[in-house]
């Protein structure tokens, strides 16, 4: 269950896409100085970037950072609550690109990243 969102080319190629959806992370997950800031609850609503791919032969173009871009925004402008989007890099190329967008790994799940939405919703003022 979750919301696709596909970027086409001006040719009618499918360049790449993205999934959102809810989920959620146990406090326990989360370094202490974003805990300081959370409600005591177990577990804390989140926004799921699922499934960010871009087509083999349009790698390397700015599609990638685009589509993340879009769903980030997209993310922010929700009015559903959710502390911060999670991505789940599938491996150590995808971890090096989420990290360089400011990502954070989830302790103890190092292919877990998270980007606080406060820290989001500041890049789109
Ligand atoms: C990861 C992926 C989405 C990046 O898409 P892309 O269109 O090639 O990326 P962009 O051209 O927008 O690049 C954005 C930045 O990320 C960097 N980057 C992209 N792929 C990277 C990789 N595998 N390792 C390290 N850095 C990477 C680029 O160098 C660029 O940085 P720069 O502007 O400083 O040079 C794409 O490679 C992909 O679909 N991979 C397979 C699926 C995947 O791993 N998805 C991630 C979620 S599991």
């Amino acid at each position: 269950m979750a919301a696709p969102f596909v970027l086409v080319l001006p040719d009618e190629t499918i360049a790449g896409y993205y999934t959102l959806s809810s989920t959620s992370v146990q406090l326990s997950e989360l370094p202490a100085q974003i805990v300081r800031k959370l409600p005591r609850y177990p577990l804390v609503p989140a926004t799921l970037l699922g499934r960010l791919a871009v087509d083999r032969r349009q790698q390397g173009k700015g599609y990638g950072r685009f589509l993340l871009a879009d769903a980030l925004y997209r993310a922010s402008r929700s009015e559903v609550a959710s502390f911060a989007v999670i991505v789940d890099a599938k491996d150590e190329g995808a971890r090096r690109f989420y990290e360089l967008e400011s990502f954070l790994p989830l302790l103890d799940q190092p292919t877990k990243l998270f980007r606080p939405m406060a820290d989001i919703r500041r890049l789109f003022e």
